[in-house]
């Protein structure tokens, strides 16, 4: 598995996660359409430039066909820089074969190793079990409970924290 910068050529391969009702079942928006997409890649380009950068929108890709399979954020904090949120998504079709823990750990290894980060944490919708395990599989614990962390089409959302620290960090 490789992680790169989102360029506008994989808009149609992130609207198959953006897009996708299945993958954005437990994310706070309603599914993208390839418009919508289309203008998120423009912003973490623009992203991307700045300095510092806070944002990194990286394409998944499958490590033999090079094929863009899902996509990870990574959201330096303004007022926190050693610290950064992340988020992340697979297309429906690559789940349940560990790809979303090895991507968590892949993540992680940028993260502290390549941006220098002390914390890295990841808010999940409390019924969200395989961000659940995932997670906790990828060594990130979970901190506790958000109440209405978020806005959804739906309506209020509590989030649960996992976060893993450099100190408990072993890279595999
Ligand atoms: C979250 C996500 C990245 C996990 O990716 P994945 O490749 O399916 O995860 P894995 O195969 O590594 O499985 C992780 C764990 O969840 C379990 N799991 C996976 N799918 C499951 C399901 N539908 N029901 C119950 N358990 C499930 C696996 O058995 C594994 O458990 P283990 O660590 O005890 O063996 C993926 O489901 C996804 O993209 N979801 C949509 C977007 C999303 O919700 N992102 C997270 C926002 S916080």
């Amino acid at each position: 598995m490789g992680l790169r910068d989102v360029t506008e050529a994989d808009v149609t391969a992130l609207h198959a996660v953006y897009g996708n009702p299945e993958a954005t079942a437990y994310m706070p928006f309603a599914p993208r359409t390839l418009e919508q997409v289309a203008t998120l890649v423009k912003d973490a380009i623009r992203a991307a430039a700045a300095e510092p950068r806070r944002l990194y929108a990286l394409a998944v890709t499958d490590a033999e066909t090079r094929e863009v399979v899902g996509v990870a954020r990574l959201h330096i904090e303004a007022d926190h820089p050693h610290s950064a949120e992340i988020g992340l998504g697979l297309r429906p079709d690559q789940w349940g074969r560990g790809i979303g823990t090895d991507l968590i750990r892949l993540v992680q290894s940028f993260g502290f190793k390549e941006l220098g980060l002390h914390r890295i944490w990841g808010a999940r919708a409390p019924g969200n079990l395989p961000a659940q395990l995932a997670m906790l599989t990828a060594g990130m614990i979970e901190e506790g409970r958000v109440r209405h962390h978020v806005q959804t089409p739906s309506g209020w959302r509590d989030s649960i924290i996992h976060s893993i620290i450099e100190d408990d960090w072993t890279d595999r």
